[in-house]
This record gives C-alpha cells, sequence and structure tokens, in this order.
C-alpha cells in the first residue's frame, strides 16, 4: 500500500494490523555502499562509517557487546530508564507518539513504552534505524504489548524524522538513546540536533542519551573487551564489503585498535593492517594497498562533559528541561522542549 505523504521511490507495507513498515529508498540524493567505501578506502587517510557496521551480523555482535561486563554504557542507561522512566513520562503526559532514532533491539526504549502507556492507551510508536533488527525487535513488542501501534521506518535518522514530521502530527516524544549522538563531534551533534529540532512543533520533546567523560581505565576497557566482542564487530565491517562488494579481506590480516583520544575526548576505533597488503574490492573496481600498521578508521565515541551538553542545547533551541543520572554520573540522560 503506497502512503500518499510518501515520495513515489519509498513504500509502506503493513506487516500486520498493528505494525506497518516504511522504506525509505532515496538512493538518489544519497551515496551508496559502494561509492562510500571507494571513497573512504581511497582518501589518504582511510575510513569507514560506523553506520555500515550494522548489517544483520554487525546488530548481533552490537547486541552481544551490550552483555559484556566491559560495556557500561548500556547498562547504566537502563538503569537510569528503569528508575526514572516514570518521571520521564510525566513530563510528556500529553505525547501518545513516540519516535526512536537509531531503535536497535528497542530493549530499552520497553522503560518508557510502558511508563508512556501509563498515560496513554493508544500509544503510537515509530522507530526509526537502517538496520533491519528494527523489524524483528517490532514484531516482537507489537506481540507483547496490548494496544501499541508500530509504524517502523527503515531509513537514516534525517529522512526518517523529516518522513515522520510528514506523516504524524500529533505531540510527540523523540528518543535518541545508548549514546549515538556520541557518534557526531560537538559541532556536528549540535548540527544535527538543530536539524531534528526544525522538525519538532511547539510542546514537543527530545530525551537523548549522552555518555559522559570519565576514568580514562573504564572507557578503555568498554571498547576492548576481554572476550573480543567488539574486535568481532570492528572487523565485521571487512567482511560485509568481502560479502557485498565481491572483496578480498583476509580479516586475520588485520586488528582492532581502540583508544581513547584525551584530547579530542573520544573513543576512537581503528583497523589496523598487520602487514605490507592489496586488497581487491571488484564492486567497486579498486585495488586497495595498505602498508603495514597502516590504519583504516572506522569509528569515533565522543563523551561528554555538562558544559557541551548545555552548549549543544543552546545552539538548537530547544528548552534543556530536566536530566537524570546514574550514582556514578556515567550517563546523562536529557529532555530538551521545544518551546
Ligand atoms: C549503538 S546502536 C544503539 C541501539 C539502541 N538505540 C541502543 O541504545 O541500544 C545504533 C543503532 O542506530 C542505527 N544507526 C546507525 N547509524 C544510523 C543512521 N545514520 N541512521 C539510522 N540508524 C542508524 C544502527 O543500526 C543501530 O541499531
Amino acid at each position: 500500500m503506497i502512503n500518499t505523504a510518501l515520495k513515489p521511490y519509498n513504500k509502506k507495507v503493513d506487516v500486520n494490523n498493528s505494525f506497518s513498515v516504511y522504506y525509505l529508498d532515496n538512493k538518489e540524493v544519497k551515496s551508496t555502499f559502494a561509492e562510500d567505501v571507494k571513497k573512504g578506502l581511497t582518501a589518504e587517510n582511510k575510513y569507514l562509517l560506523p553506520k555500515y557496521f550494522y548489517d544483520n551480523e554487525g546488530s548481533l555482535l552490537f547486541e552481544k557487546i551490550c552483555e559484556t561486563e566491559e560495556y557500561y554504557v548500556t547498562r547504566t542507561e537502563a538503569s537510569i530508564l528503569k528508575k526514572y522512566s516514570i518521571d520521564i513520562a510525566k513530563y510528556n503526559h500529553n505525547k501518545h507518539l513516540l519516535v526512536e532514532l537509531g531503535s536497535g533491539s528497542s530493549v530499552k526504549t520497553r522503560y518508557i513504552i510502558d511508563a508512556l502507556k501509563e498515560n496513554s492507551r493508544n500509544l503510537h510508536y515509530v522507530p526509526i534505524d537502517v538496520s533491519d533488527i528494527m523489524i524483528s525487535s517490532s514484531k516482537q513488542l507489537v506481540s507483547k504489548i496490548k494496544g501499541l501501534q508500530i509504524s517502523g521506518i527503515i531509513a537514516e535518522y534525517e529522512e526518517g524524522i523529516e518522513c515522520v514530521s510528514h506523516l504524524f502530527n500529533e505531540p510527540k516524544l523523540i528518543i535518541f538513546l545508548g549514546s549515538s549522538i556520541g557518534n557526531f563531534d560537538l559541532f556536528h551533534a549540535e548540527q544535527f540536533i538543530r536539524y531534528i529540532s526544525t522538525k519538532m512543533n511547539y510542546g514537543d520533546s527530545l530525551l537523548v542519551g549522552f555518555d559522559m567523560v570519565k576514568d580514562i581505565n573504564v572507557l578503555n576497557a568498554a571498547y576492548n573487551d576481554k572476550e573480543g566482542i567488539t574486535a568481532a564487530f570492528n572487523l565485521n565491517l571487512l567482511n560485509r564489503i568481502n560479502k557485498e562488494l565481491d572483496g578480498n579481506f583476509n580479516l586475520d590480516n588485520f586488528e582492532h585498535l581502540s583508544f581513547f583520544n584525551t584530547e579530542k575526548k573520544r573513543i576512537e576505533m581503528h583497523l589496523v593492517s598487520k602487514t605490507d597488503q592489496c586488497v581487491s574490492i571488484n564492486g567497486i573496481r579498486e585495488v586497495i594497498k595498505f602498508k603495514k600498521r597502516e590504519k583504516i578508521h572506522t569509528e569515533n565515541s565522543h563523551k561528554f562533559t555538562p558544559e557541551m551538553i548545555a552548549e549543544i542545547a543552546a545552539y538548537s533551541n530547544l528548552h534543556y528541561s530536566k536530566y537524570w543520572t546514574d550514582e556514578k554520573n556515567y550517563f546523562n540522560l536529557c529532555l530538551f522542549t521545544k518551546m
């Protein structure tokens, strides 16, 4: 079924009475995986974009990272949501529309959904994600939560929220969890939140999870778990290139490197070539040369201070209403409102 608010190249599929999926296929203006890989691997300082971590295998590996002893991020944010979701819902008592950017497995979202449902029997949840993991998690949610309506959007954040602003007009709470905001540096985080704010109506709220600057040993351990799951997640990017772009990366010839860059307040993830080598990627018609110890930069995960959060709020013209944190102040969940 085609919705008239959608552009012709997009489509809506009704999975069942309670769950529909919108596919936004914006290939005309968005670069493809092949184009981005070519650009990143032929650059002087090689890089790959972190949004490409999340194929099926990558999404499953991310879920496993969340369960590792060292990755405090998910556990801490979940503990704040468990404790304060009722309070968060009080600030959003008039909202029947919950939109989530980068929803993934939606596990932590359950706390917010349950709390909002206390005020609203007909809650409408709109998860936006580039990964199909959103479809399986949404199917589970609708089967478990009576009266929940889900309209999932397979798209990048910006296109997804733009689509929401066309399709749904009721007051909304937008959530952006997991400190995914940390994938942007401060300048781009400000630009991103400002863009999101342009898609908000007066009274709409935005709840963002920020991972805070903390003890460097805690940070380094979180991205270098003993079981090597983060390493496998990072290396899976090369696997994805092999599978989707007919590449011949030998994963044994690369290693995971992750460390906290104190000056830039960010965890950096890289893949390091263990040897001089050439890799062919037929799908982009390139042979990529690597020198021994040469790096591919795969992700930044910026950590925040209260001053940085206040700066983001000021730039976006949103009112910084309230924040919730844990005992160690490892993580802040901040609520911004359009006024
Ligand atoms: C770090 S995970 C966080 C998942 C979940 N929100 C959580 O807190 O556990 C990031 C999620 O955002 C999605 N994602 C990454 N980049 C994206 C983008 N540019 N647009 C939409 N989704 C994106 C990924 O597929 C993944 O599910």
